[in-house]
């Protein structure tokens, strides 16, 4: 197959030519080179191409002085793992050398090592991911389908290339469902069955790795389904047993939906409030999420624990220390008296300030010295359980306690 009428249609023209450009050079060059991954898949979906990515058969980062300087090319960024991001007609381009990699156990990064574009396809993820077309001029647009990859696009299915993708890799297992959820693909059968047998493979899996997985979920615009089909293919159980299943899980989901925090860990937002409040400091040690996190999920169990019928004392007590994002976040999924007592607190309790000091007390006769902090903080908790005063209200009531003493 040959799709280079589709590269001249779905491409931008500055990405067309670009490409053009890099074929030509490498070929020159005398190292083959292909348009590989998401780039490929995208196009053959005819869907927008956001990245472009190459694959040489070659260290690209030992090529770059023998481009011809016609052509200027910003090497924006070169990794030790013989990548490099490179910016020609001002198109991103990201260039890989082709590679064979070995996971010396599950769960561990790779071991990396030179290959021809033949193995580099063959330690993909999906078939769908291990298509290539390649963009030297000779052979501009010849498609290399290694693994039945065309015909997976055609019948929409994700299918690994071997039974030990996962155990390789388990963050396949989310990749796995990320695709399928945002291109709306089946699991082909064995890909189904090997991922359900290999869930208990996320275990190994660091914190870290995980929680980008879940963000690169979240950044999807198909969230909710892959959310679905992470509970489907119960993915979240395996993450941590706590979460919630099933109808639960979706009941309490979709009462996060309207949450909007403007930050890429919206997720690690929403999955912390989705998790047993018993359960949830063990999740956040699981995923080693940080102080910032640690502190929201102690927040939420402190709101989840106010009792219904506690004092206007009480629950600003407990809720003084908490931050808004918590509230916030709790209020779309508490119980109807449990949000009361939120609102209470955000649209009264927080609000109440003393309106005098010391000189105002002072001022009207109390001598100073640790009586006047002393009647601060009783009218301060006089308006807590009462509601606010006005400022001379709050002298008056200094002067009635200072009277009283
Ligand atoms: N890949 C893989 N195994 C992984 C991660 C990536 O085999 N665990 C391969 C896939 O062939 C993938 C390519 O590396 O296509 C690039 O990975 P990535 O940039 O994460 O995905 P894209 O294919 O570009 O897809 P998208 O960014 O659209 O999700």
């Amino acid at each position: 197959m040959n799709i280079e009428n589709l590269l001249e249609k779905t491409l931008t023209k500055p990405q067309y030519k670009a490409i053009k450009i890099l074929g030509d050079q490498f070929h020159k060059m005398g190292t083959r080179a292909f348009l590989v991954g998401g780039t490929i898949r995208d196009l053959l979906l005819e869907r927008e191409v956001s990245d472009i990515d190459i694959i040489v058969e070659s260290d690209p980062s030992n090529l770059m002085h023998k481009f011809d300087p016609q052509y200027q090319i910003d090497v924006i960024s070169n990794s030790q793992f013989s990548t490099c991001k490179i910016k020609i007609l001002n198109q991103a381009v990201d260039l890989a050398m082709a590679r064979e990699e070995i996971y010396p156990t599950s769960g561990a990064l790779p071991v990396v090592t030179s290959s021809s574009i033949e193995d580099d396809l063959g330690r993909r993820d999906f078939s769908i991911n291990a298509l290539a077309a390649c963009i030297n001029p000779p052979n501009w647009g010849e498609v290399l389908d290694l693994y039945r990859g065309l015909e997976d696009l055609q019948s929409k299915h994700v299918r690994i290339l071997h039974s030990g993708s996962f155990k390789d890799d388990p963050t396949r297992i989310f990749r796995c469902i990320r695709y399928s959820g945002r291109l709306g693909f089946s699991l082909e059968d064995g890909t189904r069955t090997q991922l359900l047998e290999d869930l208990t493979y996320i275990t190994l899996l660091s914190g870290v790795r995980i929680t980008n997985e879940l963000v690169k979920i979240y950044s999807e615009k198909s969230t909710n389904s892959i959310l679905d089909l992470m509970d489907q293919f119960e993915v979240l159980g395996h993450i941590h047993p706590g979460f919630p299943k099933g109808p639960e899980f979706s009941k309490r989901k979709k009462l996060l939906t309207d949450i909007s925090i403007p930050t890429s860990e919206l997720v690690l937002y929403i999955l912390i409030s989705l998790i047993q409040t018993d359960q949830r400091m063990d999740l956040i040690k699981r995923l080693d999420l940080g102080n910032k996190l640690s502190k929201f999920g102690r927040d939420l169990n402190r709101i989840e624990l106010i009792e219904v019928s506690s004092s206007r004392t009480k629950i600003y007590k407990q809720l003084t220390e908490v931050s808004e994002i918590a509230i916030s976040v709790a209020d779309a999924y508490v119980s109807k008296e449990l949000r009361r007592n939120l609102k209470l607190f955000t649209n009264e309790l927080k609000t109440i300030s003393l309106c005098i000091d010391g000189e105002d007390l002072m001022g009207i006769g109390i001598p100073h010295g640790p009586k006047i902090g002393d009647i601060l903080s009783k009218i301060f908790t006089h308006m807590i359980n009462s509601g606010p005063l006005s400022k001379p209200d709050q002298i008056r009531m200094a002067s009635k306690f200072f009277g009283d003493s």
